[in-house]
């Protein structure tokens, strides 16, 4: 590792994730990408020579390796998150790490362990939190205009979002679990958010793969996807969080359903509301604040102007400016350990038929 004050970054994966979300990010945010990997080295000679990036590596831990580099992105298949992660960060690095985090709390919290001793930063690429309209829900909440949240009401329905039969993805050695770790941790980690990661008392948890096991429902999502394989992960999530404030999280995601796509974020509060709907109130004004009015509730349309645009690259854009210490760090290790708790009480709950006791 360099003293130098210019960050360098290195990115691990050069799937979607990586293309699209991390090399574009770090770019945007003024961070040189001097390093790529893959396992498909000629992906990632491909990925180096198209987005100016002047190495490309096979193996990890070559780029970790590499002097050069002070922050990694770590977009593999879920189930090389905890070992990459903290090979890099032994080796000196700031690691941003995809979702989801870790595919155990005990893995999580071994990430997290490492994290400290190497004195380096650790985050998780829940970019959904740096909305507009996730940033005015929070607000709302914390501020204590809505009164006392009694449900968050989360929801992710694809009804065609199999990201590729005989992908890492539907195979459960790579990836852990199907659409609870795909889009359910991205809700989840979002009610957790806007609630401001209150404690959790139950949680009890259904996970079919009645459609995956049929082979419909294939979607977009994907580098290495195709049309038939290896299926043995679940495609739909439901769950009821309990509480210790007495509220409720429920929470419904699927990659693929016999009904119509719509992304959607509800809270319902003693005093107020707020609706996050972009399928229902359009992408630009996606968000209604429900209050009591003369005639009954009034909805009103926030304005979502003053908040910086979401996606990976604010993210990234937060991890880094937490990096130099500009700002305090948004995603927290601790915050990711939570939620990885209550995905594995889903899972558990699932299995034995039973609400668990958190
Ligand atoms: N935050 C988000 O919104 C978001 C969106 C998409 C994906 N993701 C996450 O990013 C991760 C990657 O997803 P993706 O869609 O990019 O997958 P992908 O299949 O498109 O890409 C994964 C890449 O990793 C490479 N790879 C596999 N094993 C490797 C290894 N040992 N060393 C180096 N490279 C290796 C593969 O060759 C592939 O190119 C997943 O954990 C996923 O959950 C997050």
């Amino acid at each position: 590792m360099s003293t130098r004050q210019t960050l360098r970054a290195g990115v691990l994966g050069c799937g979607e994730i990586g293309r699209r979300g991390h090399i574009p990010g770090f770019q945007a945010a003024g961070i040189e990408v001097v390093a790529v990997c893959d396992t498909n080295l000629p992906r990632a000679q491909t990925v180096a020579k198209e987005m100016h990036v002047s190495r490309a590596y096979a193996d990890y831990k070559e780029l970790l390796a590499d002097p050069d580099i002070d922050v990694v992105s770590v977009g593999l298949p879920n189930v090389l998150h905890a070992p990459v992660t903290i090979a890099a960060l032994e080796a000196g690095k700031h690691v941003l790490c995809e979702k989801p985090f870790a595919t155990s709390p005990a893995l999580a919290e071994q990430m997290i362990a490492a994290s400290r001793r190497a004195g380096k930063m650790l985050s998780i690429n829940q970019h959904l939190r740096f909305e507009g309209s996730s940033r005015a829900m929070r607000e709302a909440v914390a501020e204590g205009r809505l009164g006392h949240v009694y449900l968050a009401d989360v929801r992710m329905i694809r009804s065609s979002g199999i990201p590729g039969y005989g992908s890492w993805f539907t195979n459960k050695d790579m990836a852990g679990a199907g659409a609870l770790y795909d889009i359910g941790v991205h809700m989840l980690d979002l009610a957790m958010f806007l609630l401001g990661f209150p404690k959790v008392t139950a949680v009890r948890g259904m996970l079919s793969s009645a459609l995956g096991e049929q082979k419909i429902g294939l979607g977009g999502w994907g580098i290495d996807r195709g049309t038939s394989g290896r299926f043995d992960v679940d495609d739909t999530a439901i769950a009821h969080i309990a509480l210790a404030d007495g509220g409720l999280i429920r929470l419904i995601v699927t990659w693929a359903a016999f009904g119509a796509s719509e992304e959607r974020v509800t809270l319902f509060g003693t005093q107020g509301g707020a609706d996050r709907s972009p399928d229902r109130y359009g992408r630009d004004t996606p968000l209604r604040f429900y209050q009591a009015g003369k005639g009954g509730m009034d909805a009103v349309i926030p304005d979502l102007s003053r908040y910086p645009s979401g996606g990976a690259s604010a993210s990234i854009a937060s991890f880094i400016s937490a990096i130099r210490g500009e700002s305090p760090l948004m995603v927290k290790p601790e915050e990711a350990l939570q939620t990885t708790r209550i995905l594995e009480l889903i899972q558990q709950s699932a299995l034995s038929g039973r609400e668990i006791a958190a």
